[in-house]
Order: C-alpha cells, then structure tokens, then sequence
C-alpha cells in the first residue's frame, strides 16, 4: 500500500514486570483500511489497543500519526489526535439522549436573554439527527434515552460520537461480542461507512466470520508477538486459526 499509513506502530513493546505482553509489535492502518487484529486469550491485544488509545505507556517502540511520532500521556491526547476507541461496556450515558451522549463530557452552550448560558439541546438534536444519518443508522426516537436501545443501536451511538468529533483513526473492542446476529450485520455494515468515508478502523475479534466480512487486514498475535500478518483476500479461517494457535 502506498498512501500514508494513519497510524503505525514501530517495534512497540510492552511489559508488565516480567512479563513481556507485547515485544516488538509492529503494525499500521491506512486510510479507509479496516485491520482486524486476533489472538488467542492473552496474546496481548488489550494491551496493544491501550497502548493505543493512550492508557498504557509503551516500554519502548514508536507509534505514529500520519508519520509524525506521538506520546500519549492520557487517553484525552490520544483522542485530541483523532484516536478514538469503543471499549465493550461503550461508556454511554443510558438515561441520557444519543444527542446529549455525542456531546458527554463537552457540552454545548448557547446564550439567552443574551447572557444567561443554557444547555443547546437545539444543536444536540441536530447533531444526533446528522450523525446518525450519515453512518445510514436509522433509529424511531432520537429523543429517547439511549437505554431504550439495542446493543447494535448502542454500538451506533459510540461509534456516532466517534464520528462527530471526526476521529481519523476508531478502535473497537469485540463491537459484535455482545449481539445477536441480525445487530452484527448492522455493526458490520457501520465500520464499512466509514471506511467508505476514509477513516482507519482497527477492530478486535474473536468471530473470523466477522473478520472475514469487513477486514481488509489481519495482524494475528500471538503470546506478545505479531504471529502473522495477511491480506483477508490471500488467507483462509484455517490458515488464520494456526497463526493464532502456533504449531
Ligand atoms: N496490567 C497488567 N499487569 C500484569 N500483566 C498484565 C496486565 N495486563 C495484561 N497482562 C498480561 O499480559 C498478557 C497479555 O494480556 P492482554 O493484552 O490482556 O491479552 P488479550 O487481550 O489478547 O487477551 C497476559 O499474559 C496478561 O496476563
Ligand atoms: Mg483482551
């Protein structure tokens, strides 16, 4: 691939005392490249995905954004960066409107009377209505809390505010574990739009079917080191199986 990776990672390791839970990893995501990243139990790819996202300092390596080299001291300058990650528990607000839930944390404000600062729950709305319709995500009651939901729906709202805070680069944790396959279709059908709107996506899953439906990419791991890397159109679920298993 010849265009700029979005993100890239130079020989990053990370230990936890002994224990070496990534050595020398490298991988990168291309825009508009979905890269599904595999592995058996402990093979370390929570560990990569915080070291990621700005929880887990590196032990030594690189990671780059568009080939500049970054330090995360928190997961707020990862996300200043345009790094934006969707853990399993998805971090929602559920009493709250997928409006107010897109703006947790940074809320908008307008002035009345010309003074008096109130929530701008006008330009929370619009928000929710555009940013659920340019992922083609359709839901009956935008005004309702997000706890009336699904979980394929809740997986649209994190991956909503993701979108409107324009992240380059989202990293999902197992989006499809916790849904039943109707709602995975749904999910897999979201991480396309936005490859189809260029951003990277880097997802973690135990499921090679899903990983076969929208991965452009695999980079297996396996006990802390990068067991293999392929294009999803020159490898098969056996092939990819023994990369993750060893042997
Ligand atoms: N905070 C930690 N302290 C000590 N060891 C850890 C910590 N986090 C992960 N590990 C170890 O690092 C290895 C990789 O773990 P992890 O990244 O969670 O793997 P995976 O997500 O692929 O199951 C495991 O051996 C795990 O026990
Ligand atoms: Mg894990």
């Amino acid at each position: 691939m010849n265009s700029q990776p979005l993100l890239e990672v130079r020989n990053l390791s990370r230990h936890f005392g002994a224990v070496k839970a990534l050595e020398n990893c490298s991988m990168a995501v291309h825009p508009g490249e979905v890269v599904a990243l595999a592995g058996d139990n402990g093979a370390g790819k929570t560990t990569m995905i915080k070291a990621l996202s700005g929880v887990y300092a590196p032990t030594s390596g690189d990671i780059l954004i568009e080939g500049n080299p970054v330090k995360f001291s928190s997961p707020q300058e990862a996300r200043a960066l345009g790094v934006e990650t969707i853990y399993q528990d998805l971090a929602l607000a559920d009493n709250l409107t997928i409006g107010a839930n897109i703006f947790l944390g940074r809320e908008p404000m307008k002035k009345v009377f010309g003074f008096l600062p109130m929530l701008d729950r006008k330009r929370m709305a619009n928000a929710a209505a555009e940013t659920m319709a340019k992922l083609d995500f359709h839901v009956k009651r935008l005004d309702a809390p997000v706890s009336n939901f699904s979980g394929g729906q809740r997986q649209a709202v994190a991956i909503g505010r993701a979108v409107y805070w324009n992240a380059k680069i989202l990293i999902m944790d197992e989006p499809t574990a916790a849904l039943g396959v109707p709602e995975q279709r749904k999910v897999i059908s979201l991480i396309k739009s936005l490859k189809a709107q260029g951003r990277g996506v880097v997802f973690i899953s135990h499921n090679l079917q899903d990983i076969f439906a929208v991965a452009d990419r695999i980079v297996v791991l396996r006990r802390g080191i990068v067991a293999g890397e392929r294009m999803i159109a020159d490898t098969t679920h056996d092939e990819v199986v023994r990369l993750m298993i060893g042997g």
